[in-house]
């Protein structure tokens, strides 16, 4: 840490630290919040009981955590399916520790960032309240019930997430969020206590309106004065200034106005933070700084140009994201988050929907930083529920706070674009649902007037099952909440075929498709042409309507659902037109849990455009090649197939004329992308050997790619995304495992087993494949590889050093890497 940075009296504050805390949590203290996820005691009553009893058993771990991730997957769950084929139950966690003398003079209070779900708090025996909600942060005060000195406290918090279903997809369970103590002055910022907006902004100039809630907790007046510093990496930029009176026990909004010249502008190539640092001085004295990250750009959505980002058009590329991270379950890990950022950056992605809830704070905070547009929703119900436990049974009493809370806690986000009031409620059908979307809109303009609001609608006309295609020139009945005029931005689910026709509909409200596509495919499983599609595993066939001319579908072109599209049709519709501001594809990633169209065995999603290990499915590289500027050329399927038997290849290309196709040495053809063409193919009978593809501009080579055919399986091989990591016991290694033959070709369909070994530090976190049929535990140290891949996840221990990781399998080569921590 830079001591320089700081006032004198923080360092007071630092070195007056909570005793009970660690190192590195005491490092942040600065920032006037301490992480307080270490070493919580933990007892799990999977029967659901209300009590716990004096033997109860008690493990001591490290949140963030999801206890249902480490359950065994059966279809006896209540959850089913649908919830992942995992457990739920009731989760109790206790943390005791000590305060300094000297803390007693502070106002302290517990911030837990999500905790899934039903939670209810005690401290030292005293009732703090419950919070139903799963996905909302939530703060209680500590301070009249604190020990301090040599006497313990006790937190102690209950979570019961034993009725269910209460959730269309996996929730996990527990305290899977980050816990926060936070220590201020009796006279501080206020709980999500500024708001920082942008009103004018040019390229010369821009100007910063800073509101912000001061609270007094003294028991008398105070005359103070507030400073807010803007900083840009770390250098003031300009501050402003003013002296201000609270009465006791009250909390003051105060507005500030700061110029900035010549702003760095937040975009999505360039996402530039600036900080505004408040201060409050009182007697001579700083006694509260609090920390505002914030972004200055401009925006529109426009009826005929669709998204503009400080006046130039862009068009947004989304995906939507549930909240698991694939085998680590729920429980956050930021290194976790940024790598799924990370792969969908990678294939062009600029934009999150955060389906369909609130996040963890620290996706927002990457989203800042890395340039996402993010879609933030607070609900997927409102008074209608969908599963018989969930959230609708709180709705009454609870939307107020969870809606107002999402938009405190989120304002100050340079990535959020939009406010998505619900996803897909039934109410959109009916005056009720017009009602609650205008009360919804209402709360969400009082707190944030900046930002449009929109609702995921299925869809937002009116249509009937056999109307499908939805081809009109006349304008259709808009549904009860799009003509609610709630909405400022018209969210399309599905219904593709519509958009085109957005403003024939909705002549004066600019569009977004809040959702599309939910395409289906397991990575590296191919049909070949045939009515009926199956995918992994081929006993469930499910006959879909392919939408190709002769009804038939090439499996690379994934499976289309009924409601959804392929991801070549969606994109192409949406690419067309400039008033189709963009869309969020279903989904990124595969999730656990929602494995429609099957049920048990499968337990997570086939949605993902990258699959639950996070290994790429070949649309990846068809939206790569459109949505970058890196040369791609992507070829499949893999090369093991009957001889003479009649095979499809397909590739995906850009920055290229043309591509030719090769077998063992002869020419299948050269082929171009014609019109709105995606990709190009050659058909022809399978003959084992060397498949090879050139695509070309101009004459030149622009990319060669060879699939070979692949003997048996003989070896393994491992790749490590980073090699050295933090050693702070958070940070996370992932590891893929190939299995090739013996000359290093991947074997296509390699599904062996393989054990790990983690030596000199460090622990396995998870393990997977993206089988969303295999129910061999995340959390072990073996797992069977799907279609020649594996991934194993690797976590830092508090040590810097060397730790080696191994992988063996039975009648393979193994492999062994270093990963230093440091
Ligand atoms: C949508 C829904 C998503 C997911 C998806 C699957 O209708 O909003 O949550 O269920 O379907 O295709």
């Amino acid at each position: 840490m830079n001591f320089r940075k700081l006032n004198p009296l923080y360092i007071l504050f630092f070195f007056s630290l909570f005793s009970c805390q660690e190192e590195e949590e005491k490092a942040a203290f600065e920032d006037r919040e301490i992480a307080f996820n270490s070493d919580w005691q933990f007892h799990l009553n999977e029967s659901g009981n209300d009590s716990i009893s004096e033997n109860a058993e008690w493990r001591t771990l490290h949140l963030p955590h999801d206890w249902s991730i480490e359950g065994k997957f059966s279809q006896e769950h209540p959850a089913g399916t649908g919830g992942g084929a995992l457990p739920g139950g009731m989760g109790w966690y206790k943390k005791s520790f000590t305060l300094e003398e000297s803390d007693s003079t502070k106002v302290t209070s517990v911030m837990f960032d999500g905790v899934y779900h039903n939670s209810e708090v005690w401290i030292n025996g005293n009732y703090l309240g419950n919070r139903p909600n799963g996905y909302m942060g939530f703060q209680y005060e500590l301070t009249p019930y604190l020990n301090y000195g040599e006497v313990e406290n006790e937190l102690l918090v209950k979570v019961d997430n034993s009725e269910q279903p209460n959730s269309r997809w996996y929730s996990g369970s527990g305290i899977y969020r980050n816990v926060w103590l936070i220590s201020t002055n009796k006279l501080h910022v206020a709980k999500w206590g500024t708001f920082v907006t942008t009103p004018e902004v040019s390229k010369d100039s821009a100007t910063v309106n800073i509101e912000t809630t001061i609270a007094n907790k003294y028991p008398e007046a105070k005359n103070a004065v507030i400073r807010t510093i803007i900083l840009r990496n770390g250098t003031e930029v300009t501050s402003a200034s003013e002296e201000f009176s609270i009465d006791k026990d009250r909390e003051h909004k105060i507005q500030q106005t700061a110029t900035v010249d010549q702003p760095e502008l937040w975009s999505v190539e360039n996402p530039g933070l600036y900080t505004a640092v408040t201060e409050i001085e009182l007697d001579g004295e700083i006694v509260d700084r609090y920390e505002t990250p914030f972004g200055i750009r401009s925006f529109e959505f426009d009826l005929e140009e669709g998204f503009i980002l400080n006046g130039e058009q862009i068009k947004i590329k989304g995906v939507c994201l549930h909240h698991d991270l694939g085998p680590l379950g729920t429980a956050i890990n930021t290194r976790a988050i940024e790598r799924q950022l990370e792969i969908m950056q990678e294939m062009g992605v600029n934009g999150i929907r955060t389906a369909h809830n609130p996040p963890a704070p620290e996706l927002l905070e990457l989203c800042d930083k890395m340039g996402f547009i993010v879609q933030d929703e607070s609900f997927d119900i409102w008074e209608q529920g969908k599963t018989e436990h969930d959230y609708s049974n709180y709705w009454d009493e609870w939307y107020e706070r969870d809606h107002t809370d999402m938009l405190l806690r989120d304002r100050n986000h340079p990535s959020i674009f939009m406010w998505s009031i619900g996803n897909e409620i039934p109410e959109q059908w009916s005056e009720r649902g017009a009602e609650i979307g205008r009360e919804l809109a209402k709360i969400t303009r009082k707190i944030d007037s900046t930002r449009p609001v929109t609702a995921a609608m299925n869809p937002p006309v009116h249509t009937s099952d056999d109307d499908v295609t939805l081809q009109f020139d006349e304008p259709q009945q808009p549904n009860a909440l799009a003509g609610s005029g709630a909405l400022d931005i018209i969210g399309y689910n599905y219904a593709h075929q519509t958009y085109p026709k957005h403003q024939v509909n909705f002549p004066n409200t600019p569009f977004i498709a809040t959702e599309t596509t939910s395409a289906l495919a397991t990575r590296g499983y191919y049909e070949f042409p045939s009515d009926t599609i199956k995918i992994w595993p081929v006993r469930w066939d499910i006959p879909f309507d392919g939408g190709n001319p002769d009804n038939t579908i090439s499996a690379f072109d994934q499976v289309r659902t009924p409601w959804g599209s392929t991801h070549e049709e969606t994109w192409k519709i949406i690419k067309k037109h400039d008033f189709l501001s963009g869309f969020y594809i279903w989904t990124g990633f595969d999730y656990l849990g929602e494995p429609t169209p099957y049920t048990w065995p499968s337990r997570s999603s086939y949605f993902g455009i990258v699959d639950l290990a996070g290994f790429p499915k070949d649309s990846y590289y068809m939206y790569k090649s459109e949505w970058t500027d890196e040369d791609v050329l992507h070829i499949l399927p893999h090369w093991n197939w009957e001889e003479g038997q009649t095979v499809d290849v397909w590739a995906y290309y850009n920055n290229a004329d043309e591509v030719e196709l090769f077998v063992n040495g002869e020419s299948k053809g050269i082929k171009r992308k014609e019109g709105d063409d995606l990709h190009v193919m050659w058909r022809f009978p399978y003959e084992a050997g060397t498949l090879k593809a050139v695509s070309r501009k101009d004459g030149a080579t622009v990319l060669e790619k060879v699939v070979k055919t692949a003997g048996e399986p003989a070896v393994l091989i491992l790749k490590v995304d980073r090699e050295s990591i933090k050693a702070d016991g958070q940070d996370l290694s992932f590891i893929t495992v190939t299995i090739t033959d013996e000359d290093g070709t991947l074997a296509p369909r390699a599904n062996n087993l393989v054990q790990f070994e983690l030596n000199g530090g460090g622990k396995i976190v998870g393990v997977a494949s993206g089988d969303p049929t295999n129910h061999e535990s995340f959390k072990g140290t073996k797992h069977s590889a799907l279609n020649g891949k594996v991934l194993v996840i690797v976590q830092s221990g508090k040590n810097a050093g060397a730790v080696e990781l191994t992988a063996t399998s039975e009648g393979l080569e193994s492999a062994s890497t270093t990963i230093t921590f440091e």
